[in-house]
């Protein structure tokens, strides 16, 4: 496993994705991640890296502005987005519509079980949608048949929940308390690098390593703005629904004091800590020649 430190501000913007003002309004329930991620996008693409042929394949893509940015950069190639929501799949297909990407499909499946086609993908990207698999070496071992031998993995997962000033902070406003939640899909269940490498190792993947990613969460250019998106999170979301209606008024009122306390002249934002993690598909040994320059004969007996 290799760990690497920040690889703050190294970026350029090729084939990046229009802007909110540029592609026009959004849905405005949907809880805006290309907003919230706009830091992390840059690394992301950089370590994607999508070559021009690449036949790339997005799990969790979510309203898919990485689907898109890589179908962009595969010119020659194409991008399949998968998630589970029907609704984000929607507005992911409407917006590559409207950016007219003919390269690019999308699927409504669970990642972890559906029949991709075997070894056909080059390049798999998950930005923040492959932590809430209920098995994960299973889906990780599903997506892996996706993907031809020496297939490069790219993720971005959350690292601790302690390590998320977003996450711990208001979580402790809407709840005044620290007590962990338990149950549920975890947004933080790839966040130890020990345990995510043994998974992704289960899976059938080589070359792990992890970068830490050191960049804010954006909720939106003042507090009134911030609180609505917050409050779109279902982890959020939810957390309020369970409490009475005076508790929940106190809550709002220690939210909003906590966003304003986060305002600044370029807007609302938190803390938070990432691992960018790449890895390839384990490439198997030669059948018929051990010493094949594919190298990969260190399993035969
Ligand atoms: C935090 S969102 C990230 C969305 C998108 N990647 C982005 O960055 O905007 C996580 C996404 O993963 C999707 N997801 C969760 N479990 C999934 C599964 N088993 N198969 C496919 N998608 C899944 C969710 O529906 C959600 O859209």
């Amino acid at each position: 496993m290799t760990v690497m430190s920040d690889q703050q501000g190294a970026q350029t913007r090729p084939n990046s994705e229009p802007t909110a003002g540029e592609h026009g309004t959004r849905h405005t329930d949907l809880f805006d991640y290309d907003a919230e991620l706009r830091l992390h996008n840059e690394l992301f693409r950089a370590a994607a890296r999508v070559g021009s042929r690449d036949r790339v394949l997005d799990i969790g893509c979510g309203t898919g502005q990485s689907t898109r940015e890589a179908a962009r950069a595969a010119v020659a190639g194409s991008a399949v987005g998968v998630d589970l929501s029907a609704r984000m799949l929607e507005r992911a297909r409407q917006l590559s519509e409207d950016q007219g990407l003919p390269n690019i499909t999308y699927q409504q499946a669970d990642a972890q079980v559906h029949r991709f086609p075997p070894a056909h993908f080059d390049l798999c990207i998950s930005r923040f949608g492959a932590m809430f698999f209920a098995d994960p070496v299973a889906a990780f071992t599903n997506i892996g048949r996706a993907l031809r031998p020496a297939a490069r993995l790219v993720l971005l997962v959350w690292q601790d929940r302690d390590r998320n000033e977003w996450a711990s902070a208001i979580r402790r406003t809407l709840t005044a308390a620290t007590a962990t939640p338990t149950g549920g899909a975890d947004p933080f269940s790839l966040a130890d690098p020990t345990v995510t490498e043994g998974i992704l190792a289960a899976a059938g993947f080589t070359e792990v390593s992890f970068t830490d990613v050191h960049e804010p969460v954006y909720y939106g250019p003042d507090s009134a703005t911030a609180f609505d998106a917050v409050l779109r999170l279902w982890e959020f979301k939810d957390l309020l629904a369970n409490l009475d209606a005076a508790t929940a008024e106190q809550a709002r009122t220690r939210l909003r004091a906590t966003l304003d306390a986060h305002n600044t002249d370029d807007g609302v934002y938190f803390d938070s800590r990432a691992w960018l993690i790449t890895a390839r598909r384990h490439r198997p040994p030669h059948p018929i020649c051990p010493n094949h320059p594919s190298g990969a004969n260190e399993r035969l007996p």
